[in-house]
């Protein structure tokens, strides 16, 4: 597996030095992002995509495919991804299958691109209703985090990428994990020296275990903790119109994880009420308004199943997960 360069910094200036020298890069942009940082892009070659989940699927891929031909594009360009990781998705595919590949690297404009969408290779598109069905693994050039982005970024949306950049640190590192809880309670203004760090940590433990595991057939698994039942959460959220976004349903997703690991002996007593009341210090949104019976309806399509079992990450202390195995059957809280 060849090695992807990751770059965390709180200033916009210095991306020339990670662009190969010589090489031409045309920037896939989210439009948005294209309006509010019109001035930092590094190349005046711009294709702007509309950077919904609605239109992350074949036909942008499609029509970037269309104006890279229009602007004779050859095999040895840099595409470069600038946006949240919807944007960084579909670059990413656009360029494992322009040409039979073409490299491409990544500019994350939100916290939650930053220390997920935007490392680890895994790129693609929905179809016929079914998330990233479509894609590639593929690692970028490099990923460039400026945190200068988060400034202009919804308070909101801020927290939903602070419940994953949480959850790897739970994953990986319980220094850390408490250095996030001191600094996200104390609140957010400003970002800083503080906020790369955490930053560069999360994406180094993902990096880690990426390294490990590419192709996401063991170890790797450990990165969906809290997904299980944040994926239950947020499709039925879809089914009944709730709004629940991505990090508050990963929030959740980690009680329920936290909760089940010490039902079954996989944590210490007293685990779930501590991460409980360290959300609540992050003021991390935790949204579950549905059932367990719900859920576990919800459950028996997820693409973790395993026959009548489930892979399921369990928690056993703050820096530390194990994946295991359990029956749907079988979860009670
Ligand atoms: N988002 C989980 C992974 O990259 O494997």
């Amino acid at each position: 597996m060849d090695k992807s360069l990751i770059k965390v910094t709180d200033s916009l200036s210095g991306l020339s030095e990670m662009l190969p020298a010589g090489r031409r890069v045309i920037a896939v942009i989210d439009r948005n992002v294209g309006r509010l940082y019109h001035d930092v892009i590094p190349t005046s070659e711009r294709i702007f995509i509309d950077a919904a989940e609605s239109f992350k699927n074949l036909a942008t891929v499609a029509r970037i495919t269309d104006r890279l031909l229009e602007m004779e594009a050859d095999r040895n360009i840099l595409l470069l991804g600038i946006g949240g990781g919807i944007t960084t998705d579909i670059t990413g595919f656009t360029a494992s299958v322009y040409k039979r590949g073409v490299q491409y690297a990544n500019i994350p404009t939100t916290l939650l691109a930053m220390v997920d969408a935007s490392i680890g290779g895994k790129t693609g598109v929905n179809h016929l209703g079914y998330k990233n069905v479509i894609g590639a693994f593929n690692l970028p050039l490099f990923t460039w985090c400026p945190t200068d982005f988060l400034r202009t970024l919804p308070e909101r949306e801020f927290r939903c990428g602070a419940a994953e950049l949480v959850k790897t640190l739970i994953i990986g590192d319980s220094q850390a994990y408490g250095k996030a809880v001191e600094w996200l309670e104390k609140g957010t203004d400003g970002g800083g020296k503080e906020l790369c760090r955490l930053i560069e940590k999360a994406m180094s433990i993902k990096d880690g275990i990426v390294a490990r595991d590419f192709r996401d057939t063991g170890e790797r698994m450990k990165l969906n903790l809290g997904h299980t039942f944040g994926h239950a959460i947020e499709k039925c959220a879809a089914q009944t119109g709730t709004d629940i976004n991505h990090g508050e349903a990963v929030a959740a997703g980690i009680l329920i994880a936290a909760r089940l690991s010490e039902k079954l002996g996989y944590a210490p007593a007293g685990l779930a009420g501590r991460i409980k009341s360290d959300f609540e210090r992050m003021h991390l949104r935790v949204e579950n308004p549905f059932g367990m019976d719900e859920l576990c309806r919800a459950l028996r399509n997820d693409k973790k199943r395993d026959g009548d079992y489930l892979n399921f990450v369990f928690i056993r202390d703050i820096g530390s997960v194990e994946v295991g195995k359990i029956r749907i059957e079988d979860i009670r809280l």
